[in-house]
């Protein structure tokens, strides 16, 4: 699904540490991105390529190819989530050219690689992997063998690569430089002092400088020790290809991330460390988009109608972002999975608003549906936690959550700070189409402004139970997570939770229509977990609880304290305060996100790297 590349260009005396550790250092803040094999490979005092690749996890294959003895001033790192080719030792990345002299680690798919890799075979070139990546260091070669220089022969290949793609490579016969192109895949420069980085994410080099510049698509460029070349792709008159230089001096950035943000900080991982930083994280969200989210409100109330659009936990946070923005905004609203917008495409125009949820700001499918929608006059709002990626970069307007970098795969404070983001925008919106009054305004934004006070106190009051809770449910194959209304948005985020970091097969489902069919698989003992956030929705949701007890189930149930008398008899609850729903939406995902947690420990599972899961998707 996506990868993680580093490349470092360094001056002698510039890193604190040796070339081999700082990439792995580097590549341990990429493993989110994929962790199915790693690599490296530097350029040696000597002229020459170093390579060494493994299937595995980070520091045991870093161990077992003794990264830390690696020195040197320019190399590249990758760890990888496989696409073409399964996990093993030759596919790991980097790839090298037939002689030795040119590797590449790349992020990406070539959607052309067949044709490419049929031209070189009759060129005589000899492959080694199953990859598509392999086609790239072997079309430089062949570039360079028709007279190319080094950055000339990489650009040529470039110009021949149709998919996406974050490329580094390096070329012995240019010892300084490290060569980039980037097409939708992503690629950041980091600016240090005498010494350069290009990463697939800022986490990657924030123990050494927090300058940074986004590369846009169709980029390419090098850096050295001391400098960096960017130049785009365009085409002239004649449709030839040209390479514009660019002046990217007013694009570099400085991030308010710090390396401690994106270290575990004494939690045993990180997702249990992001689950603490929530409160934290949605102060920051809800205090840094207060002035934007006032033009957002604006158009929004204006709208013909909003479109919510995201995949995996942000397409959660769009289903509750649709019922926020129709009950408590008054604008007609739904949410479409990001992958499924396509078949919505001929009714989408102008007068349509459509926010795109991604933290990444990455997620292919989400950046396609966008794209579609633009084309057909839609106005694109993107939320998003990373500055300047593709969803927001090609998006009419951005609403920035700020939850810092989530390193954990599962996504927790992203999901918490999205929703607040739309529940703020909610209440702006209602408040201008006259739906809601002034109290009931200041109702809302007290509960909200309240929700870091509210969330430490459900994490204080509920770890130790969700603990309890998740050693019933570390042993049970499947469970049914239910409800109604906001409460089903959030089941399909807690049943999301467990299924993937704790492998417990979990079904959302409406409660209300629990009954025509999924009841069938209820005996004796199989869990239900019905949460409901406010009176109307546990008014509705007895009767289903009702039919799960009359079969034996074992119940969990998460509602309002006040309210939990209407579930009768349950195996467990756990008795959430009573908020206005803006608050409850947001909030009520916590023990949620704990049960899943802690099932998974009890497994003896890492939720910070689910099988086969990558943290960024950037493949359709
Ligand atoms: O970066 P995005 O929010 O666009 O990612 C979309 C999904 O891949 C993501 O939300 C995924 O479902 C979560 N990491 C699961 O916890």
């Amino acid at each position: 699904m996506a990868c993680g590349i580093i490349a470092v260009a360094a001056s002698k005396g510039s890193l604190p540490r040796k070339l081999g550790i700082v990439l792995r250092e580097s590549l341990k803040s990429l493993e989110y991105r994929g962790y199915d094999s790693v690599g490296y490979a530097v350029i040696t005092k000597d002229g020459k390529i170093f390579l060494r690749k493994s299937k595995g996890m980070i520091y045991a294959v870093a161990k077992k190819l003794g990264f830390d003895l690696v020195d040197g001033l320019i190399g590249i790192g990758h760890t990888r989530w496989a696409t073409h080719g399964s996990p093993n030792d030759v596919n790991s990345h980097p790839h090298l050219d037939c002689s030795g002299r040119i590797a590449v680690a790349h992020n990406g798919i070539i959607e052309n690689w067949r044709e490419l890799k049929k031209f070189l075979l009759q060129k005589g070139h000899v492959f080694r992997s199953e990859t598509d990546t392999e086609v790239i260091p072997h079309l430089i070669e062949e570039f360079i063998k028709q007279g190319f220089g080094p950055y000339q022969a990489f650009k040529e290949a470039v110009k021949k690569l149709r998919g996406t793609y974050a490329i580094v490579a390096l070329n012995v016969d240019a010892p300084d430089k490290v060569f980039m192109a980037k097409k939708t895949s992503p690629l950041v420069i980091g600016f240090g002092r005498g010494v350069n980085f290009i990463a697939s994410d800022i986490p990657a080099f924030l123990n050494y400088t927090r300058k940074v510049l986004v590369l846009q698509d169709d980029e390419v460029g090098y850096i050295t020790s001391n400098g960096v070349i960017v130049e785009r792709k365009s085409l002239n008159k004649e449709d030839a290809v040209e390479w514009i230089s660019i002046d990217y001096k007013n694009r570099i950035r400085e991030v308010e991330w710090t390396p401690e943000m994106a270290m575990r900080g004494g939690y045993q991982h990180f997702m249990l460390k992001e689950i603490h930083e929530q409160p934290q994280a949605v102060a920051s969200t809800l205090a840094g988009i207060k002035d934007d989210v006032e033009d957002v409100a604006k158009a929004v109330s204006k709208a013909y109608r909003v479109i919510l659009i995201g995949a995996g936990t942000s397409y959660h946070t769009s289903y509750l972002g649709a019922i926020l923005l129709s009950n408590i905004g008054g604008v007609s609203s739904s949410a479409l999975i990001s992958s499924e917008a396509i078949w919505y495409k001929n009714s989408i125009g102008s007068g349509d608003i459509i926010i795109a949820v991604s933290q990444s700001g990455e997620t292919i499918d989400t950046l396609l549906a966008i794209r579609e929608a633009r084309k057909r006059g839609a106005y694109v709002i993107a939320l998003s936690n990373v500055v300047d990626s593709a969803i927001p970069r090609e998006s009419d307007y951005t609403l920035y959550t700020r939850a810092g970098p989530e390193i954990g795969v599962a996504a927790t404070k992203t999901f918490t700070t999205q929703v607040s983001a739309l529940a703020l925008l909610s209440v702006k919106v209602g408040r201008r189409k006259g739906l809601i009054n002034e109290y009931e305004e200041i109702e809302h934004l007290k509960a909200l402004n309240n929700l870091p006070e509210t969330i430490k106190k459900i994490l204080n009051l509920y770890e130790g139970k969700a603990k309890a809770i998740s050693r019933t449910m570390k042993d049970k194959l499947s469970a049914f997570f239910l409800g109604r209304g906001y409460g089903l948005g959030l089941s399909m985020e807690g049943a999301l939770k467990l299924k993937e970091i704790a492998y417990i097969h979990a079904e959302a489902y409406s409660a209300g229509e629990s009954k025509h069919g999924p009841i069938a698989l209820v005996e004796e003992g199989f869990p239900v977990i019905f949460t409901a956030i406010n009176d109307y929705e546990c008014e509705l949701i007895k009767n289903n609880v009702e039919e799960m007890r009359a079969r034996y189930a074992w119940l969990l149930s998460i509602a309002p304290k006040k309210l939990l008398s209407r579930f009768g008899k349950v195996d467990v609850s756990i008795p959430m305060p009573s908020l206005p729903d803006t608050a409850a939406a947001v909030s009520y995902i916590i023990p949620h996100q704990l049960i899943a947690y802690y099932a998974a420990v009890a497994k003896g599972l890492d939720p910070d790297k689910p099988r086969n899961l990558a943290k960024t998707v950037t493949v359709v």
